[in-house]
């Protein structure tokens, strides 16, 4: 990993104010911020891995833990709530074998809860990575995880 991060890093030789910056390329390579990772950047920019792992911590995006090839997020806000959303996350947690927050073993899905995508109109909705799939069935979410 060490020659991946160099190539990621070497773009930032001699810049200021890069930690943030550094640490999103990082994530948007590697996935997460992997302990090996967050020592390099600390090396690199010049500071603690405890300053490191602190703004880090301070922002919602980045993850220390590896993310499964896929994201599933189910929404849990009220207008999902009355419309059944409880009953796709259920099912989902099924299929998969894990709860909110956890990864598959094999890497291929992490399952996260969502309080409102905006899409209250599509309710019960649920996104697959980037593709927002709206009035969900319990059936439809199976068909859809067995698709990947
Ligand atoms: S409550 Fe689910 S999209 Fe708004």
């Amino acid at each position: 990993m060490t020659e991946q991060l160099s190539q990621i890093l070497a773009p930032y030789h001699g810049q200021k104010g890069i930690l943030i910056p550094v640490l999103q390329k990082v994530q948007e390579e590697l996935g997460y911020l992997p302990e090996e990772a967050v020592s390099e950047v600390a090396h690199f920019v010049g500071v603690s891995e405890s300053e490191v792992y602190g703004v880090a911590s301070f922002y919602a995006q980045f993850r220390f833990e590896r993310q499964g090839e896929h994201t599933i997020k189910v929404c849990q806000g009220t207008a999902c709530h009355v419309r059944g959303g409880r009953r796709i996350l259920e099912a989902v947690e099924r299929e998969l074998g894990i709860q909110p927050g956890e990864t598959t073993e094999d890497y291929k899905f992490s399952l996260e809860t969502v309080a409102c995508f905006g899409s209250c109109a599509l309710a019960p909705v649920m996104v697959v990575d980037k593709t927002v799939c709206g009035r969900m069935t319990t059936a439809r979410a199976r068909k859809m995880l067995a698709e990947y």
